[in-house]
């Protein structure tokens, strides 16, 4: 009945500003929980009074036992999965969801396609405009959902990076008989020709899978990034035919949110998104010659204590092993103790540290470290020349100095953390492995570096001991 189809819209306006609202406090680690709840919440008053309220011809939807059953078996799952996540797993479980949202939005278009076409064999008219939204949909969503399926398992190490010779010009090809056959069939409107729809589908699957599978690991979270945004469009497609607002607002909201993401990852690693999707860029080892570097120190626990108790400045830069070493309370019980002898501690945050977009600021925020001492990029070289001592925990990458002197590495011009242009520098890792460009790192065989070797968190834990004795 109309009062409660406005109720429904009302449901859906709540949602749609939720989402907004939502989205915006994801922007600040102090209000990020916050906003995840009330989108959750949004979105959760969207689901319901869809399930209650909506009819069509004076019919509701029913079904309820498998719509609950479906919707408790998934909030369990989901609920476990996001409990149980390490941090350093987060972009796995990512490519994972995302890749069931593109799967929801390919079997919307392919459910759709069928009533569609049942309607067209029974004389009704074609419609050309909704079968171009079913298309788009079933293609955008099709792909999202195969790609983030190989980005999920080349990440938790299934499947490792696979190319041959001529695999992109296939993937051009593969991509132009898609659209072809799409564009016959939208035009045509022949149900005779339905079976073709399922093979856009299996050609969809096909390019997504191999669209992904040569794409170098270092990469996967741009390429994730880009995955979601495609299935935010393809969700709005689903929006724009049921002509459900609030599908359209969220499929919108991610589909920009995701494009702003891959750009903004693409420019703090100064490179083109073309280059990611094709450069094959810290995959397997690219052939990376190993320099003889000479030699480097080494430092022990007792004079890292004392020369950092005793500086004026002391930089934090941590880097993905921090995280992997779980490392990030006692990192902030140090700042604390360094902090109380008198020493300014801040930490040096570079955009694309660790494997996530923010990966370092969870990471310290897990922590309780305060937002205020963590520096961005370029705040923080501006601070290195004036710093004492730079302590560099499990990062290895985003200080490489061949991002800035070697226009043949394969990292040459992406912006780093210039920590050589202060006093001393202190390298805590575990070897002299690189990181995840597979390439050497220059820094740690320079005058000013030397070298702390040990897992990160078993390293703080001695030198927190070691500085209580002082
Ligand atoms: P990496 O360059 O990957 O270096 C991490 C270092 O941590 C390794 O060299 C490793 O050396 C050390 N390590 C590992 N486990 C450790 C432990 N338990 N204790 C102490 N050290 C440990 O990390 P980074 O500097 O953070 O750079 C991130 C890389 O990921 C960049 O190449 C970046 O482009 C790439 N990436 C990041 C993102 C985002 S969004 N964050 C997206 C795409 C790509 P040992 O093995 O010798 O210990």
């Amino acid at each position: 009945n109309r009062m409660e189809l406005n109720i429904l819209i009302i449901c859906y306006l709540i949602g749609s500003i939720t989402f907004i609202i939502g989205l915006k406090m994801l922007s600040h680690p102090e209000s990020a929980r916050k906003g995840n709840l009330i989108a959750a919440a949004g979105m959760a008053i969207s689901i319901l009074g869809t399930i209650f309220l909506y009819e069509e011809e004076g019919i509701k939807l029913g079904n309820y036992i498998w719509i609950f059953a479906a919707l408790i078996i998934g909030t369990v799952l989901g609920t476990i999965a996001a409990k149980k996540v390490k941090m350093t797993a987060m972009p796995e479980m990512v490519s994972l969801f995302n890749g069931m949202g593109g799967a929801c939005a390919a079997l919307i278009s392919i459910v759709e396609f069928d009533h569609l076409n049942h309607q067209i064999q029974l004389g009704g008219p074609v419609n050309s405009g909704t079968l171009l939204i079913i298309f788009a949909g079933l293609i955008i969503g099709t792909i999202s959902f195969a790609g983030s399926m190989v980005a999920w398992a080349k990440l938790n190490g299934r499947i490792k990076d696979f190319a041959f010779n001529g695999q992109h010009i296939m993937n051009l090809v593969i991509f132009a008989v898609i659209i072809c056959l799409s564009a016959y069939l939208i035009i045509s409107g022949d149900p005779a020709t339905g079976s073709l729809f399922y093979l856009v589908f299996v050609l969809s699957i096909i390019y997504g899978l191999f669209f992904v599978l040569p794409i170098g690991g270092a990469d996967m979270p741009v390429v994730i990034s880009l995955l979601n945004s495609f299935t935010g469009v393809a969700a709005a497609f689903g929006g724009f035919l049921y002509d459900n607002p609030v599908m359209l607002t969220g499929g919108i909201l991610v589909g920009s949110a995701g494009t702003i993401l891959t750009i903004l990852m693409c420019k703090a690693m100064n490179r083109p998104l073309s280059n990611v999707l094709i450069g094959s860029f810290g995959g397997s080892s690219s052939g990376s010659v190993t320099k003889d570097q000479g030699a480097y120190k080494e430092i022990s626990i007792s004079d890292s204590a004392i020369v950092m108790s005793y500086a004026k400045k002391v930089m934090i830069v941590p880097g993905y092993g921090l995280a992997v070493a779980q490392a990030q309370h006692v990192c902030h019980e140090l700042e604390k103790l360094l902090s109380d002898k008198g020493v300014e501690v801040n930490y040096a945050i570079h955009p694309v540290a660790g494997r996530m977009p923010g990966h370092m600021n969870v990471l310290l925020a897990e922590a309780d470290v305060d937002y205020a001492r963590l520096l961005e990029m370029e705040h923080a070289n501006e601070e290195f020349p004036q710093t004492d001592v730079v302590l560099v925990l499990g990062a290895n990458d985003v200080v490489n100095p061949a991002a800035k002197t070697d226009p043949g590495s394969p990292i040459y011009g992406m912006p780093v953390l210039d920590v050589e242009l202060s006093k001393l520098v202190i390298i805590n890792k575990r070897s002299m492995n690189p990181g995840y460009a597979g390439i050497e790192n220059e820094l740690f065989f320079q005058p000013k570096s030397s070298m702390l070797f040990g897992d990160a968190k078993s390293v703080l834990q001695k030198l927190v001991a070691e500085i209580k004795t002082l």
